[in-house]
Order: structure tokens, then C-alpha cells, then sequence
């Protein structure tokens, strides 16, 4: 145990690293471009918050929260998504009185008590974004292009979004009314969690992955999209008007359902074929009331980081090796460790990266060292060096050497960054 990580993390280092710093870049320099602002929330919250935010119906908020008590006796949660928590930070901070609607994103970890599998984890990380305020659909076009843009900006090709209308709480109710009057009489063939559902949430029993989808199509159970009312079919042609505008590939998809309680109107996903669901999200104009700010509509999204670097790495590989060393200082004597400290300093400070050994090892091994670090100088520093007061640069590729004075080293790479020959 001790030396065991709990199931479902993961440690993220070495070459893994490059990969998701990219992606981290490429993340921040979309959400500038689409002149958004960073939002830093708690990693834990009050469990409150996610039961009403999420919704109590579902499987999040039933089977996967780490919900704990504190010292204090207080029932926290670790986050299970980014939404809830940036909403209630929009109301307790009174976002909401800057003048324009609120564009705000973030990146973090996130928690829930799944079944571990390639892409599924109980520590997993997500970025995403909230727009709070506005209503008009040209914000749907524009956060679901947003979805797809920061996705292709990462090398991710041949995803299309899947987009539905959920509706709102004008058309919803008889929607519910009819998908209960078709399944009441054939709720013995639903599985226990769906026909617990019919009761709370009929429209969940879409998402159900234990057999129920066959018993809905069998029974012709009436699609959402048939049920809207005229403000969300309004609103849907609008949104996919825009998104035919923007070139944004997309198909309808009336059994898309979230896992989260809050939508209202617009939902998607965008799908890959190597891998499924990479992220989505939806509009909820009701959520920043139901967790106690001003009747404000809201929309956004999250995209599992895990899962843009596997579906990456499918499309294109392992991502490629760090950048290499500029500069490896091998310390040939123990009487130059100080010249050979000053002259890694003034490189680093230079914008250079440099290293060195730090365990004793013999000159042999600390060019053996070098080599695989694919350094691409080595300065070896002794005494004989010392007392000439100039360093024996070896070039690795070419495997050329010569003196260089103490103090010239940093001329060298900026000349080599240049273009030149050692
Ligand atoms: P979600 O669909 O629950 O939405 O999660 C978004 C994405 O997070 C998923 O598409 C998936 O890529 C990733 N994800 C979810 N669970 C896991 C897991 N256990 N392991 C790895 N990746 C996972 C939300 O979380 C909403 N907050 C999105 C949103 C923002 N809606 C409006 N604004």
C-alpha cells in the first residue's frame, strides 16, 4: 500500500510531461484568443453545492463523489466537475455586476468513483469554460466552435459534435408526461436504477447502459426534439444555423443525454471515432438560480485532458522528446566545482539550459552522461583548464573541441542558436 498509488490515479512525469504542458499551452493561448479569463475554485467543496448543482438523480451525485466530513464535522466534497464550483464563485464574488457576460475558463483536477478504465479514472482533468449571462444562441455556436477549435489547435482530427436540445423547463414536463404514459406499463423490463428513473428523471433512461436504450426503442419512446416548444426549437435552428455557418461539423443526436442534471436547451459531446466522447457540455439557464444568484443564464463545457492526449497520441504518436541541453558542464577535478558553478549560472541566466553530474562520477561517465542527456556542448572544467583560465568545449554532434575562455561560453550558444559552426 504504501508504495501504491490509490487505484484510478495516476503519476504524471517524464516524457509524459512535454505532452501535457502542450496541451495546458495550447488551452491558454485559445481562451485568450477568445478573450476569456482564467478561474482558479477550490478543489473541495460543500457536498450541498454538487447535490443541488449537479442533481440528485444522478449517477454522479448517487455513486461517484468523494464526500467526506472534516475535522469540523462539515460534509466537503472533492470536485467531481468544474461547473458548480465556477457558478458559485460567479454569485458569491457578484460577478455577475460587471457590466457584459462573464467569459471564464479553467483547468484542474477533478474526482469521481468510477471503474478505472483506458480513459475513465477517479482522479481525471479537465478544462473547460462557463459563459454567464447570456441567453442569445450565436454564445451556444460560438462555445460549441470554441469546444472544436481548442481541440484542433491540439492536432485532434475527425471529431464532430453530436448536438441535441434538452429542452427547457416549459417543454420538459409534458415531455416526462408522455415518456411515462408509453414506459409506465413496460417499467418491469427496465433495469432497477431506470426504473427508479421513470419516476425522477425518465429522460436519463436514454443514457442507460444496461439494456433499457432497446426497451425505449421498441417502445417508440417519444424523442425530446418532438417535444420542444417553440422557444427551444427557435433557439436549436438558430444555433445550428450558426454552426452550418462556422463550418463546425455536427450532427443531430435526439438521445444525447448529459450526466448532469443542470441543462437546459442546448447539449453536446464531441465524439471521436478512435475513442468516443473527448468532452461536452450544454447550456443551464437555471443553475445559477438554483444555487441562490440571480436568474442568469449560463453555458459551457469540459474536455477530459486524459482523454485529448490518448485520442493525440492515437492520431499521432508519442509526443516528441524535450527540447535537448544546451550545455553539459563535466567537473574533470574537484578544484574547478566553483568555476564550473559560475558558468552554469551565467548560462541559465543567459536563457540557456545547462546541467551537470551531481554524484562524483568520473569524467568518462559524465561525458557518457552528457550523451544521453543529447547535449549539445560539453564544457569539461579541471585543473589544467583552471590554470589556462579557458574550458574545453566539445561540440557532441560533430564531436569537434576547443578552448573556450571561461567567460565565452554563453557568446558560443548564442552564436550556435545563430546558426553558426563551433
Ligand atoms: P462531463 O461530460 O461530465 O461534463 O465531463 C466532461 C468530460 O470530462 C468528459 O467528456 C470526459 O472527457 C471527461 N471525464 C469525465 N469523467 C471522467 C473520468 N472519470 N475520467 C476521465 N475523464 C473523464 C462536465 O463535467 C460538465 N461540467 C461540463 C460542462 C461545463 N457543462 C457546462 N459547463
Amino acid at each position: 500500500m504504501l508504495t501504491q498509488r490509490p487505484r484510478g490515479t495516476a503519476d504524471i512525469y517524464g516524457s509524459a510531461i512535454a505532452a501535457w504542458r502542450a496541451l495546458e499551452e495550447v488551452v491558454h493561448a485559445t481562451f485568450r484568443a477568445y478573450h476569456y479569463e482564467e478561474i482558479r475554485t477550490p478543489v473541495f467543496e460543500h457536498t450541498e453545492l454538487f447535490e443541488r448543482g449537479v442533481g440528485e438523480t444522478t449517477d454522479i451525485v448517487e455513486k461517484e463523489m468523494y464526500t467526506f466530513l472534516d475535522r469540523g464535522e462539515r460534509s466537503l466534497t472533492l470536485r467531481p466537475e468544474g461547473t458548480a464550483g465556477v457558478v458559485r464563485a460567479y454569485v458569491e464574488n457578484k460577478l455577475y455586476a460587471a457590466p457584459g457576460a462573464a467569459k471564464l475558463y479553467y483547468i484542474g483536477p477533478m474526482f469521481r468513483y468510477e471503474k478505472p478504465q483506458k480513459g475513465r479514472e477517479r482522479q481525471f482533468h479537465q478544462f473547460g469554460c462557463e459563459v454567464l449571462g447570456s441567453d442569445d444562441p450565436a454564445v451556444d455556436a460560438e462555445v460549441i466552435a470554441l469546444n472544436v477549435d481548442v481541440l484542433n489547435r491540439f492536432g485532434l482530427a475527425g471529431l464532430t459534435v453530436e448536438l441535441n436540445s434538452v429542452g427547457c423547463p416549459v417543454c420538459r414536463p409534458e415531455h416526462r408526461a408522455r415518456m411515462v404514459a408509453v414506459l409506465k406499463p413496460a417499467a418491469h423490463r427496465l433495469c432497477p436504477d431506470c426504473q427508479r428513473r421513470l419516476d425522477r428523471n425518465p429522460l436519463r433512461i436514454f443514457d442507460c447502459k444496461r439494456g433499457c436504450r432497446e426497451v425505449l426503442a421498441e417502445l417508440h419512446a417519444p424523442s425530446i426534439l418532438d417535444a420542444l416548444c417553440p422557444d427551444c426549437r427557435q433557439h436549436l435552428a438558430a444555433v445550428e444555423a450558426l454552426l452550418t455557418a462556422l463550418a463546425v461539423p455536427y450532427v443531430r443526436n435526439p438521445h444525447l443525454v448529459r450526466g448532469l442534471d443542470y441543462y437546459t436547451r442546448t447539449a453536446w459531446e464531441v465524439t471521436a471515432p478512435e475513442l468516443g466522447t473527448v468532452g461536452g457540455g450544454g447550456r443551464y439557464n437555471g443553475l445559477v438560480a438554483e444555487v441562490g444568484g440571480p436568474d442568469t443564464p449560463g453555458i459551457g463545457f469540459a474536455v477530459g485532458m486524459e482523454r485529448a492526449l490518448l485520442l493525440r497520441e492515437l492520431q499521432h504518436g508519442p509526443w516528441p522528446a524535450e527540447p535537448r541541453l544546451d550545455l553539459f558542464v563535466a567537473v574533470a577535478d574537484p578544484s574547478a566545482t566553483a568555476a564550473a558553478m559560475q558558468m552554469l549560472q551565467a548560462v541559465r541566466q543567459a536563457g540557456f539550459t545547462a546541467d551537470r553530474d551531481y554524484q562524483g562520477r568520473g569524467l568518462k561517465a559524465q561525458l557518457k552522461q552528457a550523451d544521453r542527456l543529447g547535449a549539445r556542448l560539453v564544457a569539461i572544467l579541471g585543473g589544467d583548464e583552471l590554470a589556462r583560465g579557458a574550458a574545453t568545449v566539445k561540440d557532441m554532434a560533430s564531436g569537434e573541441q576547443r578552448d573556450v575562455p571561461m567567460d565565452g561560453v554563453v557568446d558560443l550558444l548564442r552564436r550556435l542558436a545563430d546558426g553558426a559552426q563551433i
